[in-house]
């Protein structure tokens, strides 16, 4: 597979593999082919992984170092501190933002241990802090990379103005934010001004969390227990509008004899080569599915026909809480 470069010379397969939904928020979990889907992509060409510490919370991340034990040297980690997991009174997983210099320190010990190595390829601050000044925390992300415990540095959901703060602190490599066909607020300000900087584009939920693959029309047949049954593009009036959107997805894949999923991965693909999407799956017969996007093309005629014949999405990505912790 073709690779891409994201910023400060960070190259990586065209394609990455988001583990998130291999232990947390899309139902029912399969480790064993989650673990046997993470070797698979290495196979294929895929060799960059997604995790978070708060995604199981802390699960993904042993998954994903039980999956690239003895082969770690041929992948490119990527995980994410900074949406700290906490147990409430009643003993259940919370989480809060928190940026602090501290944080910083104690997350990247956890998450070098559970992932069964000595250094981090890319670190993100997944979601930003408003209480602590973006110098501070990427300060002491600058310090890990002295260090030699992480070797790139990334931000996720970050706003142009404290993606200029941070990159003049420290040489940023990756932004991560959500983007697809039927989520692209970014192209207004944010991907202008990574390109500006030089910083590359992660990505993530390229398939709309699902959606634009066709996979399901409804959340009742999404397991009990995934967070998308209460997605505000999932229920109600806004369901019924997006269905029309991934009809036409589908109308659109069926003329390139191509899935839903592959258009909409080719294109993210076509958006640029500083933008590597992270599709996620738990299992090989998506992922072998999802690799073969790299080679569809699509033509300038094709862009333009997604450009103007795809409806808007209708409904926010996020519930209001979701929605107040995003591009800060
Ligand atoms: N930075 C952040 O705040 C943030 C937020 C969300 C996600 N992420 C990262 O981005 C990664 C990808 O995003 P995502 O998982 O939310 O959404 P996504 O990649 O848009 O979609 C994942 C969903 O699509 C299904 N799928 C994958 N390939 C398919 C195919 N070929 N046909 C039909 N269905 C297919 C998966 O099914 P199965 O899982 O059942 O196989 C899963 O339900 C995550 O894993 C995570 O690492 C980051």
């Amino acid at each position: 597979m073709e690779k891409r470069q994201l910023g400060q010379g960070l190259e990586v397969s065209a394609l990455g593999l988001g583990c998130m939904g291999m232990s947390a928020f899309y139902g029912e979990t399969d480790e064993p082919e989650s673990e046997a889907t993470i070797q698979r992509a290495l196979e294929l060409g895929i060799d960059f992984l997604d995790t978070a510490e708060m995604y199981g919370p802390f699960r993904n991340e042993e998954l994903v170092g039980r999956a690239i034990a003895g082969r770690r040297d041929q992948y490119v980690i990527a995980t994410k501190f900074g949406v700290r997991p906490i147990r409430n009174e009643n003993g259940e997983w919370t989480r809060v933002r928190d940026g602090s210099p501290e944080n910083v320190r104690r997350s990247v010990e956890g998450s070098l241990q559970r992932l069964g190595t000595d250094r981090i390829d890319l670190y993100y601050q997944h979601r930003m802090d408003p209480d602590v000044p973006i110098e501070e925390t990427v300060g002491a992300m600058g310090e890990l990379v002295t260090e030699g415990k992480i070797l790139h540095i990334g931000l996720s959901e970050a706003a142009p103005e404290r993606i200029r703060k941070a990159h003049a602190t420290h040489p940023i490599s990756a932004v991560q934010t959500e983007y697809s066909l039927w989520t692209r607020d970014l192209e207004a300000d944010i991907l202008p001004t990574l390109r500006e900087l030089g910083i590359g584009l992660v990505a993530y939920s390229p398939l709309g969390r699902g959606f634009l693959s066709g996979r399901f029309k409804s959340p009742e047949e999404l397991d009990e227990g995934d967070f998308r049954r209460n997605g505000p593009r999932f229920t109600g009036d806004n369901l019924e509008a997006n269905l029309a959107l991934a009809a036409k997805v589908e109308e659109l894949a069926g003329e390139k004899d191509v899935t839903p999923a592959q258009l909409a991965l080719a294109w993210v693909l076509a958006q640029g080569d500083d933008v590597v999407p992270i599709p996620g799956t738990k299992r090989r017969s998506y992922l072998e599915q999802n690799a073969a996007a790299v080679d569809v093309e699509l033509t300038d005629d094709d862009l333009a026909r997604i450009d103007a014949e795809l409806p808007e999405a209708a409904g926010d990505r996020y519930d209001k809480a979701g929605m107040a912790s995003v591009n800060l």
